[in-house]
């Protein structure tokens, strides 16, 4: 199958950068949130990023424009009828993105390939709520997707080797490097990396180093990009605790458990970024 049109589902963090990724690559993208709002401010984002890019001299004007114009944002379900692949990527919940696949299988075309971004969450599950599990895989993209490198795809043990190989293809032809990962909670990435941030959360509560000594240590140490705190505070904690709560589900393994401060402070809203405010305050800056 050659995909030309994709479908994007869910306008936060993750499902904006997808859409700008996929437009860089010359695919139709119809971008679907639930609210007006949502559609409003997910092309405000898109536009913002656009303007950035030109600034810098990465993109020219025209081309900027003619990205833009491939897509639409859309609050009815239906309008993704036309999509050869639809990548879902609303929140971090197996109840919700159920319902959705249910949704999806009912309005796609029957050839369509429907993908979900999870980030732990089994991809079987999504793909038994379809009369086409042999069509669903995961397409997992990094956060912040435009400049992140890699996509893991997750085949479910129900997924097609032909479904594989056009995910494959729409994700080199999206200028990302493919690695194929057993649907299994965390596949590689997050499966090594969220030990590691649980415990820096865990280090900070028991008082063992400051939030900027534990970041600078591991900046400073290990040559990391960013230290772990901030790097929560990108993913968000909502989403972070319910990667946790999905690897510790899958494996009960203690290092998997959520930190109490991890859960206290998305009980306060306390987001990261996306809210304001996280382990660090972004209302001053
Ligand atoms: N944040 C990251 O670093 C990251 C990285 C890779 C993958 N992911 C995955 O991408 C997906 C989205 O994460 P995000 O960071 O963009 O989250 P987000 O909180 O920024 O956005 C979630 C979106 O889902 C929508 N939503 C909430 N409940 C819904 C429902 N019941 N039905 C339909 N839409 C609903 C919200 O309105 C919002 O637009 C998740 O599966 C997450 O695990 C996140």
């Amino acid at each position: 199958m050659t995909v030309k049109t994709v479908g994007i589902v869910g306008s936060g963090i993750m499902g904006s950068g997808i859409a700008e990724v996929a437009a860089a690559a010359g695919f139709e993208v119809v971008l679907r949130s639930r609210s007006q709002a949502g559609a409003d401010s997910m092309l405000g984002g898109l536009d913002k990023s656009l303007a950035r890019q030109v600034e810098k001299g990465r993109i020219e004007e025209p081309a900027a424009a003619e990205l833009r114009a491939r897509v639409r944002a859309v609050t009815d379900l239906d309008e993704l009828s036309t999509c050869d692949l639809v990548v879902e990527s609303i929140v971090e919940d197996l109840a919700a993105k159920k319902h959705l696949f249910s949704e999806l299988d009912r309005v796609c075309a029957a050839g369509a390939i429907l993908a979900t971004n999870t980030s732990t969450l089994p991809v079987v599950e999504m793909a038994m709520e379809t009369q086409r599990p042999e069509q669903v895989c995961g397409i997992h993209f990094f956060n912040p997707a435009p400049a992140m490198s890699l996509v893991e795809i997750v085949p479910a043990i129900t997924t097609s080797e032909a479904t594989v190989n056009d995910a494959r293809e729409f994700v080199e032809a999206c200028g990302k490097t493919a690695v194929t990962v057993r649907d299994q909670a965390g596949f590689v990435v997050n499966a090594l990396l969220f030990p590691y941030l649980n415990n820096a959360v865990k280090l900070l509560d028991s008082g063992v180093a400051s939030r900027d000594d534990i970041d600078a240590a591991m900046k400073g140490g290990c040559n990391f990009p960013m230290g772990p705190l901030e790097l929560l505070d990108l993913v968000g904690l909502d989403t972070s605790l319910a990667i946790l709560q999905a690897l510790y589900d899958e494996f009960r393994d203690p290092n998997f458990s959520p930190a109490p401060l991890l859960r206290r402070m998305v009980s306060a809203e306390r987001l990261g970024r996306k809210s304001g405010s996280g382990f660090y305050d972004y209302r001053r800056s």
